[in-house]
C-alpha cells in the first residue's frame, strides 16, 4: 500500500475567494496547497472589467501570507455589454487569464450575467481568435426545467452550438456534475475540457435530501444521482487530459446557509488535496492524481507546470466542525468528518 504520493504543485481552476474580511481569512487555506488558483468574478458588483480585476488581485495578493508563492489567476465576468476590447487588453496584459459566462440568474451573484447567448457572439469570436480562455456555468435558468436536469438542458440547447460556431475557442465546462457532461467532454475537440469538485466526487443528492436537509451539502449545479457521480469519479480517475481539479470552494457564513433560503455553496478549500485524493484512493488510481490536479490544467490553459512538490501522507484527520474566519463561522467541507490523507509538512 502507498502511503506517501509526492506531486508537482498543484492548481485550482475554479474557486471563490470572495472580498473584504472574509477573503483574507479564506486565501492562506488555498495558499497553503496550491500554486495558482482561477479566481471566480462573482462579486458585488462584480469583477467585469481589467481595471477591476486588477484592483482585485491586489487584495489578493495582499490577503496572501508572507512567504508563499502564490498567484491568483483572475477571469473577467460576462455580461450583455461586456467590451471585447476591454477584455481582450486585459487579457494581452496578463491581468486576464480567462471570462467567465454565467446565465443571468444561474447561481450566487449572477443576475448581472448573460441573458442570451446569442449577444455574446462578439465577444466569443474576438476570444477564439485571441485565444482567451471561456469558463461556462452551464445551467439553463428556465423555471420550466427541472433544477436536476439543467445542466444536461445547458448542453443541448447552448453548449453545442457554441463550441460548433466557435471551433477553436478554448472551453471549460466548469462544475460538471453529470454523465451527459463527461460525455459531451469526452467526445468534444481538445479544446474543450472540464472541472469537477470535490463534493461531486464523493456526494449524490441523497446527501443533502435524506435523514434531514443538509444545506452544507448543497452547492450549484446541485449533485445528481448516484450514476452521475459515479461517472464523474471514472472521468477524474481516468487520466484523461480533459478533467483537472477545480474545487468551486465557496465559502457562505453558517447562518447563511443555515436559513429560510440558504446559500448554495460549499467551502472546499481548506481540505480539498486531501478530500480529492481520498477518492483516487477508493478508485485505485494514485498514480492519475497528479495528472488531474498539477499537469492538465496548465497543459490546458497553456501555462508552465508548477516546478516544486508537495507531499501527502497517510493519516487520520479530524476536520473541525467549523472554522472561525476572522470572527466569521464558516462550516467546511467534510466539517465533522474523518479523512485518510494530509499533506505532510
Ligand atoms: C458559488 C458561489 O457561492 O459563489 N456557489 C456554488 O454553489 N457553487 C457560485 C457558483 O459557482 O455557482
Ligand atoms: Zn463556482
Amino acid at each position: 500500500m502507498t502511503d506517501t504520493l509526492t506531486i508537482r504543485r498543484p492548481d485550482d481552476w475554479h474557486l471563490h475567494f470572495r472580498d473584504g474580511e472574509i477573503m483574507r481569512g479564506v486565501v492562506p487555506y488555498t495558499a497553503r496547497q496550491f500554486a495558482r488558483a482561477i479566481v471566480m468574478p462573482n462579486l458585488t458588483p462584480p469583477v467585469t472589467t481589467a481595471q477591476l480585476a486588477q484592483e482585485y488581485r491586489e487584495r489578493i495578493r495582499a490577503a496572501t501570507p508572507a512567504g508563499t508563492a502564490f498567484e491568483p489567476l483572475m477571469t473577467c465576468y460576462l455580461t450583455d455589454t461586456t467590451d471585447p476590447d476591454d477584455l481582450a487588453r486585459g487579457a494581452a496584459q496578463g491581468v486576464f487569464t480567462a471570462a467567465k459566462l454565467y446565465p443571468a440568474n444561474a447561481t450566487t451573484n449572477s443576475a448581472s450575467g448573460v441573458s442570451d447567448v446569442a449577444k455574446l457572439y462578439p465577444v466569443l469570436e474576438r476570444m477564439e481568435a485571441d485565444g482567451i480562455v471561456l469558463c461556462i456555468h452551464g445551467e439553463v435558468t428556465d423555471h420550466d426545467i427541472d433544477v436536476f436536469d439543467r445542466e444536461a438542458i445547458f448542453i443541448e440547447r447552448h453548449l453545442r452550438a457554441i463550441v460548433r460556431d466557435f471551433p477553436k475557442l478554448k472551453v471549460v465546462f466548469e462544475h460538471i456534475t453529470t454523465a451527459d457532461a463527461v460525455q459531451f467532454v469526452e467526445q468534444a475537440g481538445e479544446n474543450v475540457a472540464a472541472t469537477i469538485t470535490p463534493q461531486h466526487l464523493h456526494i449524490n443528492r441523497n446527501a443533502m435530501l435524506v435523514g434531514g436537509i443538509q444545506p452544507h451539502n448543497y452547492c450549484l449545479p446541485v449533485a445528481k444521482r448516484e450514476t452521475h457521480r459515479l461517472a464523474l469519479r471514472k472521468a477524474a480517475t481516468s487520466g484523461s487530459p480533459k478533467f483537472f481539479l477545480g474545487t468551486d470552494s465557496a465559502p457562505h457564513l453558517r447562518g447563511d446557509k443555515e436559513s429560510d433560503c440558504g446559500c448554495a455553496g460549499i467551502f472546499g478549500a481548506p481540505y480539498a488535496l486531501e478530500s480529492y485524493l481520498t477518492v483516487f484512493d477508493e478508485e485505485g488510481a494514485l498514480d492519475q492524481f497528479e495528472a488531474f490536479a498539477s499537469l492538465n490544467g496548465p497543459a490546458f490553459y497553456g501555462l508552465p507546470v508548477n516546478e516544486d512538490r508537495i507531499t501527502l501522507e497517510r493519516a487520520e484527520i479530524a476536520v473541525p466542525q467549523e472554522l472561525d474566519l476572522a470572527g466569521a463561522t464558516i462550516v467546511p467541507w467534510h466539517g465533522g468528518q474523518t479523512i485518510g490523507w494530509r499533506i505532510a509538512d
